[in-house]
């Protein structure tokens, strides 16, 4: 209020000239006329001793007219904060509301620097970013309602610095320049609009997307020791993914993710590929882990699998466990067979593992489903 009053004066003084003028003669005639009325009152006191009327009868009229300039003064005022632009000012209140339109701008900017900076890893940042947008949800507890994308809280040291977001501060310097140039999306919408337009342009399925995170402080960061932990076995993943409010299927089907990218030496410790077209959407990791044979790499490294044939694929303890537990396979096997059935259940998993957490406005049914560059 009091600096829509400020404004109010300032539109005053910078308003077009006919109002200036206007309102600078007034305020002459108004001195001019209290002087005059200064001058009558001192003659009028004199003409009062001389038979005027001992009692004040009031200025009905002078309160009428009081009164009308107030009322008038505040129709100016109404009409000023209502519509700004009639006394030469840009309503700079006005909030920006993002459409459709403008989420799809930041998606097909996210896409071309994708494109441009081939010189990353395998040829594409696609895959790290991904990483990025699980690391930010995959902290979801959902006892305490803590955690998940909500608050980008991985900004921080407390959270960037834990052992499992080793690396993703590649990802999240990547999309420096489209939060510059889109200043108005949150760090968490955009981290998770990153992790979309990646899985869509590395031709992955449609991940239709909501937007309403808000960033937090890093009183919001969450404790070390929620994402999974790669040396460990089937109850540890169903205890991570459990929290979140995953079931087998969907812990499978989110598995597949790792078709893409791969690990590095120097962030989880672990070395190479899953896949032999990593920066490509495919059910190949179920495929490789029916069809090939493992075994343990023999190296100076942590305990980690290689594909018996070639010796230049990688699988995780943790990937073995989802082709090794009876009710893990049966989803692996179908994902295998099945590429439509895996791009289903992964879109519809990714969706759900993006919202943990979110108070979104935006319904479930109008979510937003970004054109790719391949459509
Ligand atoms: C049991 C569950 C999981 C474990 C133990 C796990 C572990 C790992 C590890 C150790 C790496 C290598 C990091 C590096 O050295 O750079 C990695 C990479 C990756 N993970 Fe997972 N992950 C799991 C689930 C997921 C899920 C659910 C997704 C996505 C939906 C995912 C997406 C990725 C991607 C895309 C990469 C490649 C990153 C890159 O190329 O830089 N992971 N994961």
């Amino acid at each position: 209020m009091a600096s829509a009053s400020r404004s109010f004066s300032r539109a005053l003084r910078t308003a077009a000239p006919s109002f200036r003028t206007t309102s600078t003669r007034s305020s002459a005639r108004f001195v001019a006329t209290s002087q005059n009325t200064f001058r009558h009152q001192q003659r009028g006191y004199a003409t009062e001793k001389e038979g005027a009327p001992d009692k004040y009868e009031g200025n009905p009229s002078g309160l009428v007219w009081g009164a009308g300039a107030l009322l008038a003064g505040a129709g100016v005022y109404a009409l000023y904060t209502q519509k700004p632009e009639l006394f030469g000012q840009t309503n700079t209140k006005k909030i920006f509301t993002p459409r459709f339109e403008d989420y799809q701008k930041v998606y097909d900017q996210i896409a071309k620097l994708l494109e441009e900076h081939d010189e990353y890893d395998d040829g594409s940042y696609g895959p790290v970013l991904l990483r990025l947008a699980w690391h930010a949800s995959g902290t979801y507890d959902k006892l305490t309602n803590t955690g998940g994308s909500n608050g980008a809280t991985m900004r921080f040291a407390p959270e960037g610095d834990h052992g499992a977001n080793a690396g993703l501060k590649a990802a999240r310097d990547f999309l420096e320049p489209v939060k510059e140039a889109f200043p108005w999306i949150t760090y968490s919408d955009l981290w998770i609009l990153a992790g979309v337009c990646a899985i869509q342009e590395m031709q992955g399925p449609k991940i239709p997307y909501r937007a309403g995170r808000s960033d937090r402080d890093l009183s919001f960061c969450t404790p070390d020791g929620r994402l999974p932990d790669a040396s460990k076995g089937s109850s540890h993943i169903r205890a991570i993914f459990g929290r979140m409010g995953f079931d087998d299927r969907a812990m499978v089907a989110l598995s597949g993710a790792h078709a893409l990218g791969r690990c590095h030496t120097d962030r989880s410790g672990y070395s190479g590929p899953w896949t032999f077209s990593p920066t490509t959407m495919t059910n190949d990791y179920f495929k490789l882990l029916v069809e090939e044979k493992w075994q343990y790499k023999k190296w100076n490294g942590p305990k980690q699998f290689e594909d018996v044939k070639t010796k230049t694929l990688m699988m995780l303890p943790t990937d073995m466990e989802i082709i090794k537990d009876k009710s893990f396979k049966q989803y692996t096997e179908l994902y295998a067979k099945d590429n439509d059935a895996f791009f289903k259940d992964f879109s519809e998993a990714v969706v759900t593992l993006f919202e943990l957490g979110v108070p979104f406005e935006q319904p479930e049914d109008q979510r937003y489903t970004f054109k790719s560059s391949f459509d």
